[in-house]
């Protein structure tokens, strides 16, 4: 087909897009469009399948005839055959008068039959016998009716697995399928996304007077290896509703992301991206939160020695105004025992490795500072092998209050 005719078809039909698969399919419709030959239309949801029957129709003899088109998969199962080939009156309860179908109605045009997959067999049965002798019957009646029509059909869904689990005929696929016409997903039409985004936003903005929106270079490209599930609908669909909903008229990709379904689970390194900041943010609030403990303990420990700087320590103000105090600060320490009952021992402990992987046992760790002192004193004296001096040394301390504290704890050397 000359290209100036195929620009002029795309026009009329508002059909956007380059992409040479697009351009075959139309040219296909166009040249079986004058025959009466069956054409089946296939391709996902989405893809622009409507627009095809209607091109048949068209650049057919027929335009001059009705076009019918019957979406299958919305008539109850019940109403169907009666919907298609009409009925006599009296032929069911509530028929209390006679009907034409749809066959009947449109002879001499096109019926264009979507979903059709969604037909029940027996219908399926009753539609391969018009296509094959151009008669049938209207239901509760056996007089024959004649009907010169053409059928063309589309689905969206893999005709082959619906035959193989036996809702749909194989005779009446071949019948339909005479002219096949698949028309390929968005995804495999790169080049034309950009364009087709174009339009939809220009026909949005001028239908409710307000700027078209735009996209910055990264949008575009994300638009471009999106995964488009819902196809050209889905495309529409989202560009009006970013229409709708931002202020702002140069869309960025971080805006596009938020309206692209499953749009994080295919781009990982996107995810990670969000974890990452999250941690970071918590980490951070968690810092704080023990910044601000820490001030508040060091505030109450201020007080608690200017007030035994003031009375002395076994003034009973202090311990009774500051037992609370006391008691958050060492909340942690054991319940109390004598001291002198407690004799705290520190020995060498060599490594055994053969014990480590099957002793792993978890500790709780005490966070009383005069536990973690006494840990202190106890490594370092291992350490220097009980050498006070050294051990003093080390702890920063001088070696008679080590003396004090080793009496204090009562640690066994
Ligand atoms: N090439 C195109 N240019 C402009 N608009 C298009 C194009 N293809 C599809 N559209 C628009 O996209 C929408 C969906 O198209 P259509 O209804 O034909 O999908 P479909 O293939 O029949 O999908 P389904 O199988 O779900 O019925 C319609 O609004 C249609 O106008
Ligand atoms: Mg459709």
């Amino acid at each position: 087909m000359e290209n100036v005719e195929l620009q002029k078809i795309k026009q009329r039909f508002g059909i956007i897009g380059n992409a040479p698969e697009l351009s075959r399919a139309i040219d296909i419709a166009v040249q079986v469009a004058p025959t009466d030959l069956s054409v089946l239309i296939t391709g996902e949801s989405g893809v622009g399948k409507e627009v095809f029957p209607q091109i048949i129709h068209q650049f057919s003899s027929r335009k001059h005839g009705s076009y019918i088109a019957v979406n299958c998969g919305a008539i109850p199962e019940g109403t169907i055959d009666s919907e298609l080939f009409g009925h006599e009156k009296g032929s069911f309860t509530g028929a209390y008068e006679g009907r034409k179908g749809y066959f009947e109605v449109a002879n001499s045009g096109t019926i264009f039959l979507d979903e059709v997959a969604e037909l029940p067999l027996s219908t399926q049965v009753r539609l391969l016998r018009v296509l094959e002798t151009g008669e049938f019957l209207k239901v509760g009646s056996s007089n024959v009716v004649k009907s010169n029509v053409r059928v063309i059909a589309a689905t969206n869904v893999n005709v082959q697995h619906v035959i193989q689990e036996g809702r749909f005929r194989e005779d009446l696929f071949y019948r339909l399928n005479t002219v096949p016409i698949d028309i390929p997903p968005l995804r495999d039409r790169k080049e034309d996304i950009n364009l087709l985004f174009r339009k939809f936003s220009v026909d949005f903005a001028e239908k409710n007077r307000m700027p078209a929106i735009s996209l910055s270079d990264e949008a575009m490209n994300i638009l471009a290896n999106y995964r488009w599930p819902g196809n050209i609908r889905q495309l529409k669909n989202i560009t009006e509703q970013i229409s709708i909903i931002e202020s702002k008229r140069e869309i960025t990709g971080e805006i596009l992301r938020n309206y692209l379904p499953d749009y994080y689970e295919s781009k990982l390194p996107a995810v990670y991206d969000t974890v990452d900041r999250k941690t970071f943010a918590t980490e951070r609030e968690i810092l704080y939160k023990i910044l601000f403990d820490m001030k508040n303990d060091v505030n109450d420990l201020k007080k608690l020695v200017f007030e035994i700087m003031q009375h002395g320590p076994a003034a009973s103000e202090v311990q009774e105004g500051h037992a609370s105090v006391i008691q958050k600060l060492y909340q942690d320490a054991q319940p109390v025992i004598p001291e002198e009952k407690i004799v705290r021992k520190f020995e060498i402990i060599k490594p055994q490795p053969e014990n480590i992987q099957d002793t792993q046992e978890i500790f709780e760790e005490s966070l009383s500072l005069a536990d973690k002192e006494m840990e202190l004193i106890i490594k370092a004296l291992e350490k220097h092998h009980g050498k006070r001096k050294n051990a003093a040394g080390e702890l920063g301390i001088s070696e008679r209050t080590l003396y004090r504290k080793i009496k204090e704890y009562n640690i066994e050397e």
